[in-house]
């Protein structure tokens, strides 16, 4: 199985998913984190960058479009992206997204990928986040292809 449902009931529960979902990370890997405005995606972001990386503030990258996080003693790189207001294609290779992703030495983490378009990477995690109610968060991990190298993360966080 490469899907999974999980629902949380409040910020803190979203960000503790978070926290053992970035210990499941490996340089290479790509989360593409989908959902509205104030869905919990960069609440979910905090969480993941948090599993190794304890005390460090995490704020969106909305104006800079990417945040780097240093590898640690034992964990990857982390590139955070929000791409809210990436203007087109020009904006992404200044970001160097493609290069990002080819190097497979850091873990990519997108906010809004629906903005890359047509031109997803081939292989990501997909994470999409639908509020139902004030503090309940639906949030559905897909991997993408199917039996691609993330499927080990949705079997990892279902155990
Ligand atoms: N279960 C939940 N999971 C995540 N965030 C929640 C939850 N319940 C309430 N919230 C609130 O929703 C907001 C989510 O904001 P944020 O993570 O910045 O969203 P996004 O990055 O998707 O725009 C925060 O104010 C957070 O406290
Ligand atoms: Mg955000």
């Amino acid at each position: 199985m490469s899907g999974f449902r999980h629902v949380t009931g409040s910020a803190v529960a979203t960000r503790s998913l978070g926290t053992r979902l970035g210990a499941l990370l490996l340089a290479g890997d790509v989360v593409l984190l989908h959902g509205d405005l104030g869905a919990g995606k960069t609440t979910l972001a905090q969480g993941i960058i948090a599993a190794d990386r304890p005390g460090v503030p995490v704020q969106s990258p909305t104006f800079t479009l990417v945040n780097e996080y240093p590898a640690t003693a034992d964990r990857p790189a982390l590139h955070h992206l929000d791409l809210y207001r990436l203007d087109g294609p020009d904006d992404l290779d200044s970001i160097g997204f493609d290069d990002l992703v080819a190097a497979g030495d850091g873990i990519v983490l997108v906010e809004w990928p629906e903005r890359l378009g047509p031109d997803l990477p081939g292989d990501y995690l997909l994470i999409s986040i639908e509020p139902d109610g004030p503090d309940r968060r639906r949030i559905d991990l897909r991997a993408t292809p199917a039996d691609g190298r993330h499927a080990r993360i949705v079997d990892g966080i279902r155990d």
